[in-house]
């Protein structure tokens, strides 16, 4: 946990989020036990901006891996992932009451919940 919490920190030390201020790290262990690390990337055409989390779930999936076991977030409040990037997190657990998500603060405060605890009632269209 405290290598994927580090990667998550990295991370945050990339963003670049020049309009809000607001730097996201992300990190995600993949199944295959590879850790996955990405940062918010902001545009100025604001709407194209990609959360860090669903940046690293992405680059998970293109190195071939479909599942994710745990998730780190580093922010200056111990900010949760939004809802957008929490169903896309969903999308690749195979049991979300097994997927943690830990989220820490420029403090170093953790917090840790569940994916089915952060998103009780995610969409599914099947
Ligand atoms: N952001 C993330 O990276 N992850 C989230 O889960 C929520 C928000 C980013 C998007 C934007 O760059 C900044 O935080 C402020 O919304």
């Amino acid at each position: 946990m405290t290598d994927l919490i580090q990667a998550a920190l990295e991370g945050q030390k990339k963003a670049y989020a020049p309009y809000s201020k607001y730097e996201v790290g992300a990190a995600i262990l993949g199944e295959d036990g590879e850790i996955y690390s990405a940062c918010n990337v902001e545009n100025a055409s604001l709407g194209l901006s990609i959360c860090a989390e669903r940046s690293a779930l992405f680059q998970m999936v293109a190195a071939g891996c479909h599942a994710v076991e745990a998730c780190a977030v580093a922010t200056v409040d111990g900010g949760a992932p939004c809802g957008a990037c929490l169903q896309v997190m969903q999308e690749f657990a195979r049991d979300p009451q097994k997927v943690s998500v830990t989220m820490v603060d420029a403090e170093g405060r953790q917090t840790r919940r569940s994916l089915s605890e952060l998103l009780p009632f995610p969409f599914s269209s099947f």
